[in-house]
Parts: structure tokens; sequence; C-alpha cells
């Protein structure tokens, strides 16, 4: 597979970070893993967003501290991926959310580049005490739940989002 780093985002990827998201829209598809991205066309804005929400002090209150990475590809520098960690759960997030949500470009799927992303990103998950990361994908999203299986994922329940009104299956890893 080709060599992947995962980095704390700074405006040095202001550009990649402007792609990605236009990457999404154009393919209508979900940007999981990047926090406000969607709702946010100006990637400077989006990054001190981020550095906000690194920080307890700077979370806003119903909010939860979280830390945002992005998977660049060295050999052309690309931005092929996003994925977080929320440090921990509200009570939505313990039922609906999870700690983990991640994507990679349309383009550069089928390449292992979200198996790595994960795995990567289970080993900081001690750092906030988390024992048992949790993550819930939508039942027909195949490659995310094989994603999350390929990372010792373990199936727990399915559960029914009322906020959006979608069905979620809920898997934990233990790390
Ligand atoms: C889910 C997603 C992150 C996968 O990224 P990726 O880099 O292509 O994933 P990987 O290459 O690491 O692995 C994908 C696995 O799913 C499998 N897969 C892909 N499409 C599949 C399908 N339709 N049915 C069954 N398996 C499928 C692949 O074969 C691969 O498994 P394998 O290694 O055993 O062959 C990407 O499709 C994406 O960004 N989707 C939108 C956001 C999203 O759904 N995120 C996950 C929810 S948090």
């Amino acid at each position: 597979m080709d060599q992947l780093m995962l980095l704390k985002p700074g405006k040095d990827y202001a550009e990649g970070i402007f792609r990605y998201r236009n990457a999404f829209i154009m393919a209508g598809d979900s940007m999981d893993g990047t926090g406000s991205l969607y709702r946010m066309p100006d990637p400077e804005a989006w990054l001190d967003q981020v550095t906000d929400l690194s920080r307890p002090e700077t979370t806003p209150e119903e909010w939860v501290t979280t830390s945002q990475y992005i998977c660049v590809r060295p050999y052309d520098n690309r931005l092929v991926g996003m994925i977080q960690l929320r440090h921990s759960l509200n009570e939505y997030l313990q039922q609906y959310g999870g700690h983990v949500e991640f994507s990679v470009l349309p383009d550069e799927r089928g390449k292992g580049y979200a198996t790595w992303m994960l795995r990567n990103v289970l080993r900081y998950a001690k750092d906030y005490d988390i024992d048992r990361v949790l993550l819930a994908v939508e039942p027909r999203n195949a490659a995310g739940k094989r994603v999350i299986e390929k990372n010792g994922g373990e199936f727990l329940d399915k559960v029914l989002d009322p906020e959006y009104e979608i069905e979620l299956e809920r898997y934990s890893i233990g790390v």
C-alpha cells in the first residue's frame, strides 16, 4: 500500500481542504470525519474551529473536545482522507455518533486508506482514557462496515437516530 501520514491540519493544507470539500459536494457524498466542513466553505475558518475544538477550554459547552486528522500521501502531498477522534461522548454521541468518523476522497477509495487511518487513530484513544471506541454506521454502508470490522469492530446493536431518522449499526473496538 502507498505510504501515508496522519497529520493535524494546518493552513499549509488549506487548498487540499478546499478541494476535499468540493470533491464530496460534487459526488453528493457524506463528508464523515470532517466536523463542520460541509457548512464551512472557508478552510481557514474551519481550521480555526478545529483548533478550538481540540482544547477543552475552547470547546463550546454543548460540543465535545475532538482531534481532527488529515491523511496525506507523501509522494504527491495529496490530502486523501480525514478522520476525527472525539475525546468523550455526550448523550447523543453515546447513542448515535460514536468516537470516530472518517472518509476518503471518492477517487482514492478501495486502496486500503480508510482501514489504515482507522488503525492509526485507534492508537491515540488511550491518551483520552478510552478503552472501547464506539462507531456508528448506516447498515447499507458496506465499505464503512468492512473498514470497522477489519479493525476488530464488534457489532453491538441497531438504533434509530431520531434526529436524522436513519437506522444505524453500532460497533465497538477494544483498544
Ligand atoms: C467508507 C470509506 C471511508 C471507505 O474508504 P476506503 O479507503 O475505500 O476503504 P478501504 O479501501 O480501506 O476498505 C474498504 C473495504 O470495503 C470493501 N468494500 C468497498 N465497497 C464495498 C461494497 N460495496 N460491498 C462490500 N464491501 C465493499 C472493500 O473491498 C474493502 O475491503 P477489503 O480490503 O476486504 O477488500 C469511503 O467509502 C467513504 O469515504 N465513504 C463516505 C464516508 C463514509 O461512509 N464513512 C464511513 C462512516 S464513518
